[in-house]
């Protein structure tokens, strides 16, 4: 039976040993060029392993160099004001990570002397490092011997020691680690860790694996079987859910009003074309005079539609429909928003927005030619 199959994974230390080997002297010649591995500063490697939590490296590359060279030393991060930080990370998503990252800098500063810790727990002590961030510093700045187990590392193990149960269960994460710890030659942490995800990532993909050019393959079970994608085998998550909400550009002559969210919710921090979620049995434009009323305390007029677009977030969808409107009266209070201001279309450009508003801001820039 499956279960019985997975209580015996723990690899032979001849298998282990050949396994870290093949991968290792694969990473030498295929391992990917990536800025993060040229530097040994933990503070680097830290802001990198923040940066490419649930984004492609692809994206990253585009931001990280930037960072860097506006916070080339954790100090000046530290010292630098949020919306700074926000704007930069602008367009990455997941904002709670640039603020996360600024307080974590903030608290070594002020805790650790200014230099990143090394201890596993410790740097799981700070904001938004989990285990696997924290491991990755680890290994990478300091050696340390802490198997990374995401994505990439996890559909490895599974197809390699064929591994039926689904790896975001607990008990079943539990034997990864323990395999992994197995796997994992403690002088060469840091390139195990780095070479399972290139490996991951260039030839043991999700779909269409590249068996054929695998250097794991003669010890692959997955392979064997003849099925290595149906690996790892993950229990569907239900459909995220859908939702309409509305977005005001309220102008009161050449200015509109642009809203800070409010610092604990998603997106927090940065600002938006103010409005929010339809509830049931309302219309848009009534959505829109109620959410405007509750966030800023002031009366609109809701005139013709201006554009509405679909986006996404992990945990729900939603269509954003957006309206010009017109001012009415009342004096504006950050009722259900951080702060708030009345700006020109040239000035959208110094706050950082999330994403869905910035199609807005760039769509309302090219509708005036600015
Ligand atoms: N994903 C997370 N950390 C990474 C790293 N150091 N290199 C490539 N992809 C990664």
């Amino acid at each position: 039976m499956i279960e019985e199959k997975q209580l015996d994974i723990i690899p032979t230390s001849r298998v282990a040993r050949q396994f870290a080997r093949r991968l290792l002297d694969w990473y030498k010649e295929h391992g990917r060029d990536l800025p993060w591995r040229h530097t040994q500063d933990p503070y680097h490697i830290l802001v990198s392993e923040i940066m490419l939590q649930q984004t492609q490296v692809e994206r990253v590359l585009r931001y990280y160099p930037c960072f860097l060279e506006t916070f080339p030393e954790l100090k000046v991060l530290a010292e630098a004001p949020l919306d700074r930080v926000l704007k930069l990370w602008e367009g990455m998503g997941y904002y709670a990570r640039a603020r996360n990252l600024h307080r974590a800098a903030q608290i070594i500063l002020t805790e650790h002397g200014g230099r990143v810790p090394s201890e596993l727990s410790t740097l799981q002590a700070l904001p938004g490092v989990g285990y696997n961030t924290a491991a990755s510093v680890a290994s990478f700045a300091y050696q340390g011997a802490w198997p990374v187990l995401d994505g990439n590392a996890i559909r490895i193990l599974c197809r390699a020691f064929l591994l039926q149960g689904d790896p975001r269960i607990r008990a079943q994460h539990k034997r990864l680690l323990d395999l992994a710890k197995t796997l994992q030659p403690a002088k060469w942490a840091g390139p195990f860790n780095q070479a399972l995800m290139d490996l991951g990532a260039l030839i043991c993909r999700s779909t269409n694996p590249q068996c054929a050019r695998c250097p794991l393959s003669a010890l692959c079970a997955g392979y064997a079987s003849g099925d290595p994608e149906s690996l790892p085998r993950l229990t569907p998550r239900p459909p995220r859910p859908h939702f309409d909400i509305t977005a005001g550009i309220i102008w009161r002559g050449k200015h509109f009003l642009i809203a800070q969210r409010q610092h604990d919710k998603l997106l927090g921090g940065l600002w938006e074309f103010p409005g929010g979620k339809q509830e049931k049995e309302e219309t848009l434009e009534q959505c829109l005079r109620r959410e405007i009323r509750e966030e800023l305390g002031i009366h609109i007029r809701v005139e013709e539609p201006f554009m509405s677009l679909k986006h996404g977030y992990s945990h729900f969808r939603f269509t954003l429909h957006a309206f010009h409107c017109t001012y009415l009266k009342g004096r504006p209070r950050p009722l259900g928003c951080a702060a708030f201001k009345w700006i020109q279309i040239p000035e959208l450009q110094r706050y950082a927005l999330p994403r869905a508003d910035q199609k807005l801001a760039a769509a309302l820039r090219a509708q005036v030619g600015c």
